[in-house]
C-alpha cells in the first residue's frame, strides 16, 4: 500500500536576487513497511526532500500526498496533527529539551497529538525507554547523556504515538559504530510493524539496511 507520494516535486530557495534549485521534479512513492534510504552527495537535496515529504517544508512545484491526500489541501493545523500523530522524526543532532528529564522528553508528543491519561502516558513511555535500552536513565537530564544515549531517547520519543512513517535525517551521523548499529536495528524493527522508514544517510552501513535505495544527484542549476 502506498502511504506517501512525491509527484514531480521541486524546491528552490531564493538567495538574494537568485533562485537556487535544490530539488527538481522528484517523483517517489513510499510503501507501508518499506525502509527507504536516500543517499547522494552533500547538497543533493536529501534533507530538502525529507522536509517536503514530512510537511516541514512546502514544495515550490509539484505535490506531496499522504494516503492519497495532497498536503497542499491541508490546513497548517491538519499538517501539524499529521506530524504529531502519524510521523516520527530523528535528526543528526538529538534535540531534547535540556530542562526536562529523559522520560519527560519522551512524554512531549502526548501533549500535542496523542491525548491519554497521565498514568497511561507514563507506562507507555517507560515501555519505550525500556525498548531502546534507556530504562535505567529515565530521570537523568539530557546534558548528562552520551550522544548515543540521547539519540535513543529521541528514538523513543519518535515512537511515542506509533508513527506510520519515521523520517530520519543522518540519524547515525554523530554516533560511533556500535551506537549507529543500535539505531539502525531499531529503525529496521519498526518496518516489521508496517511502519515506513525514510532515512537520508551517507553511512555505507546505513545504506545496507534499506529495502530500497534512492540516490540523489547534486543540481548545479540556478534558475
Ligand atoms: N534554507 C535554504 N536556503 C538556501 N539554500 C538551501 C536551503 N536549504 C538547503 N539549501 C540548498 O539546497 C541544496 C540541497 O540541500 P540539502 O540540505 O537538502 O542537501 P543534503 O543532500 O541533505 O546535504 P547533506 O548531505 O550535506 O546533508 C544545497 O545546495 C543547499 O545549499
Ligand atoms: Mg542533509
Amino acid at each position: 500500500m502506498v502511504l506517501l507520494e512525491a509527484d514531480k516535486v521541486s524546491r528552490s530557495f531564493r538567495i538574494g536576487d537568485q533562485s537556487s534549485l535544490a530539488l527538481s521534479e522528484h517523483t517517489l512513492s513510499v510503501q507501508a513497511g518499506e525502509f527507504l534510504v536516500l543517499t547522494g552527495p552533500s547538497g543533493s537535496g536529501k534533507s530538502t526532500l525529507l522536509n517536503v515529504l514530512s510537511g516541514l517544508d512546502r514544495p515550490s512545484l509539484g505535490e506531496v500526498r499522504y494516503r492519497g491526500r495532497s498536503l497542499a489541501d491541508m490546513t497548517q493545523q491538519e499538517i501539524a496533527r499529521l506530524r504529531n500523530s502519524s510521523f516520527g522524526f530523528i535528526f543528526q543532532t538529538p534535540h531534547l529539551l535540556p530542562d526536562r528529564t529523559v522520560i519527560e522528553n519522551v512524554e512531549l508528543p502526548f501533549h500535542y497529538g496523542c491525548p491519554r491519561s497521565f498514568s497511561e502516558i507514563r507506562r507507555r513511555c517507560l515501555q519505550l525507554l525500556e525498548y531502546v535500552g534507556m530504562a535505567p536513565l529515565t530521570s537523568r537530564y539530557p546534558d548528562t547523556l552520551s550522544g548515543g544515549e540521547m539519540q535513543r531517547v529521541v528514538f523513543a520519543r519518535a515512537l511515542a504515538c506509533n508513527p506510520e512513517v519515521i523520517f530520519a535525517d543522518e540519524p547515525t551521523g554523530s554516533l560511533d559504530a556500535e551506537n549507529s548499529c543500535k539505531i539502525l536495528e531499531l529503525l529496521k524493527k519498526q518496518t516489521a510493524n508496517n511502519c515506513s522508514v525514510i532515512m537520508a544517510t551517507h553511512d555505507p552501513g546505513g545504506i545496507f539496511y534499506g529495502t530500497r535505495v534512492v540516490r540523489l544527484e547534486k543540481l548545479h542549476a540556478n534558475v
